[in-house]
């Protein structure tokens, strides 16, 4: 194998201009011409009506189902799983166009990296073979104490470097690696001011790295002794390792999590968490080497699927860690495209977790991950003290201030709709909660900064009639839905019943007159209701919020408990979360429409 070729300036550019991309494209998908533009069906998730659009003009592609778009040559990379520099190759073929040969220097940059990886790779091997010699028993016993055994040593290729100086340096001289590479494969250490190199991983469990390709490129040493300094000691960047740049198993746990478009690969926080996972048949698990998620690294993650879950210590430092990770997200969420937070209890993380309680336990805690939104909504609410009005701007301001980091215009008014949505519901439970304490006469207001959680009776589904009342045309559109739907509380019943069949009367739908009719009926609970129930912001006929509500109503109706709007007076307003994972996919899909179309209508105002 000869060095890849370099890529001339312009050549990209050139390539992009020759290919139509509905030519290239119009042979995976089935194309139909909309307009300007070609349309069909996505190829990367399995939808049933078309929200996959190529435009030749612009000479892009969006599937509006997965949020993936781009280029030619991303499509081409995205569809047959081939590298950047693969798919230019193969599309300068199809163009006509010649790659230019490789010059000398590009021949002996792709030689020495060739050696750096051989490098690593030797040494990889040589450890492994080093956990099984007569010098490996401490580690072995150290593993199996961890309940790894010699099956998942050769899964993970763990490995034990020798407790020597220069074992391993004289190992890979003998396998023909020169000092230079030895030190530059990250392999040995050399002082300052020269000296001889020495080994850098000493008496240690060895856990290598590899990159996208399934390379060794570094390593990780676990030191065995519960005080060890460092608990883990990693290999320094190289011409070939940036830890900023690489998640521990990537490749592995893209093989395991397949082709699916649902969900996303699995983060935790170390090595053994991934291993641990990994080993309890949760195969798409991953971690950073030791630090904060980097752009990099969640680039990485949403290539492999459009919702990765984040696994963290439920306790304060996993917490922080969590929201460093939502400052990192914000920017480059879009449609379809986000983060799951798996927040663990008592302390323990995956490893201990799947040791104590087994892998059904884990895999609960992960059924249980929960929206970036609901992390970042409980993060600003629990902030400040919002008893005040002052203070309660400030939670809006906050909220507001988080939404505006989003990038895509789509999802950032998604995000400002929602948060808003959630303080308007929790200031309301809390006037509620306050409102009760002092009608039964009992208990101080709440003091400043505790904890203000609202037990209010069960009003499910109140939310979504109130909605319907204040945005009259969901009554038509909603219709058979609400006919349908068995409403717990009486007096929520009741509402739905004036309101489905109120407009037989020949009257308008308004809060007022609804209020009075019921109070001549004597239902003076169904009023209050109604006259307490905080002003929806307008719900537009036609847009993505009338069916995200239609679509939280059916929920109601099949599972009774499971609408984020149900909640609207005195619920919990968070949904179960495979029920919010579900309604977050189809919404997403509509906001993406939605989006589309908005575009398309900004693009005819251009035209
Ligand atoms: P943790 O300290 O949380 O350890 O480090 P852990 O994964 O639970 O490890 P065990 O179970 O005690 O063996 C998490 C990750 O942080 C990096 C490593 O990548 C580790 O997997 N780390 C930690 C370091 O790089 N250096 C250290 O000294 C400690
Ligand atoms: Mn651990």
């Amino acid at each position: 194998m000869s060095a890849p070729i370099r890529i001339p300036d312009g050549f990209v550019e050139e390539l992009k201009a020759r290919i139509r991309p509905s030519d290239v494209i119009g042979r995976k998908v089935k194309l139909k011409k909309q307009g300007k533009e070609w349309v069909g069906l996505s190829p990367f998730t399995n939808e049933k009506s078309p929200s996959f659009y190529v435009n030749d003009q612009k000479r892009i592609f969006k599937d509006f189902s997965s949020g993936i778009g781009g280029d030619v040559i991303s499509f081409v990379m995205e569809t047959e799983r081939l590298s950047f520099m693969e798919a230019v190759e193969k599309l300068a073929d199809e163009a006509g166009m010649q790659l230019p040969k490789a010059t000398a220097a590009d021949e002996e940059t792709y030689d020495r990296r060739k050696r750096l990886y051989e490098c690593c790779e030797a040494a990889c091997a040589f450890y492994e073979d080093r956990l099984r010699a007569a010098e490996g028993t401490e580690a072995r016993a150290y593993l199996e104490g961890r309940g790894l055994g010699a099956g998942a040593w050769a899964r993970h290729r763990l490995g034990y470097a020798p407790d020597d100086w220069r074992t391993t340096i004289e190992h890979l001289k003998s396998k023909g690696f020169s000092d230079r590479e030895i030190l530059e494969s990250g392999l040995s250490v050399q002082k300052e001011g020269g000296g001889d190199p020495y080994d850098r991983f000493r008496g240690r469990v060895i856990f290598p790295i590899t990159d996208v390709r399934g390379q060794v490129i570094a390593f990780g040493g676990r030191g065995m002794a519960p005080d060890a300094k460092p608990k883990y000691l990693n290999s320094n960047d190289t011409e070939l390792f940036h830890k900023g740049r690489v998640l521990y198993r990537y490749k592995d746990a893209r093989t395991a999590f397949g082709d699916t478009d649902e969900g996303g690969l699995i983060v935790t926080e170390g090595y053994m968490d991934a291993i641990a996972l990994a080993e309890a048949g949760i195969g798409h698990a991953v971690a950073p080497l030791g630090t904060a998620l980097t752009e990099d690294q969640l680039a990485l993650l949403w290539r492999a699927g459009p919702e990765p879950v984040l696994c963290f210590d439920g306790d304060a430092a996993g917490l922080r860690a969590a929201y460093r990770s939502i400052e990192r997200a914000l920017p480059f969420l879009e449609p379809g495209r986000s983060l799951f937070f798996c927040l663990l209890s008592g302390g323990m993380d995956p490893d201990d977790l799947i040791r104590q309680s087994g892998p059904e336990a884990m895999k609960q805690a992960l059924a249980g991950a929960v929206p970036l939104v609901e992390v970042l909504w409980q993060r600003e609410r629990d902030a400040e003290p919002i008893d005040t009005p002052e203070r309660q701007a400030g939670l809006e301001a906050r909220l507001m201030q988080a939404a505006a980091h989003i990038k895509n215009p789509a999802v950032k008014a998604a995000y400002e709709r929602d948060l808003k949505a959630r303080m308007n519901e929790h200031l309301w439970q809390l006037r509620r909660s306050r409102r009760e304490r002092t009608f039964s006469g009992g208990g101080a207001p709440p003091k400043k900064g505790a904890k203000q959680t609202a037990a209010a009776p069960k009003t499910r589904g109140l939310g979504l009639i109130i909605r319907a009342i204040d945005n009259p045309h969901l009554i038509d559109f909603g219709f058979e839905t609400l006919s349908m739907s068995v409403f717990r509380d009486e007096d929520v019943a009741i509402l739905r019943d004036v309101i489905i069949s109120w407009p037989q009367a020949g009257k308008g739908v308004d809060r007022e007159a609804i209020r009075d009719h019921l109070e001549e009926r004597g239902n003076t609970r169904a009023a209050e209701l109604l006259k307490n129930y905080p002003e929806i912001p307008k719900i537009e006929p036609d847009g993505p919020e009338e069916r995200e509500w239609l679509i939280a109503l059916e929920q109601y109706v099949a599972r009774d408990d499971s609408s984020p709007y149900g909640g609207g007076s005195g619920d919990d307003v968070t949904a179960s979360p495979e029920n919010w994972r579900r309604l977050h996919h189809e919404v997403a899909e509509r906001k993406a429409r939605a989006a589309r179309l908005n575009e398309a209508a900004e693009q005819a105002d251009q035209d």
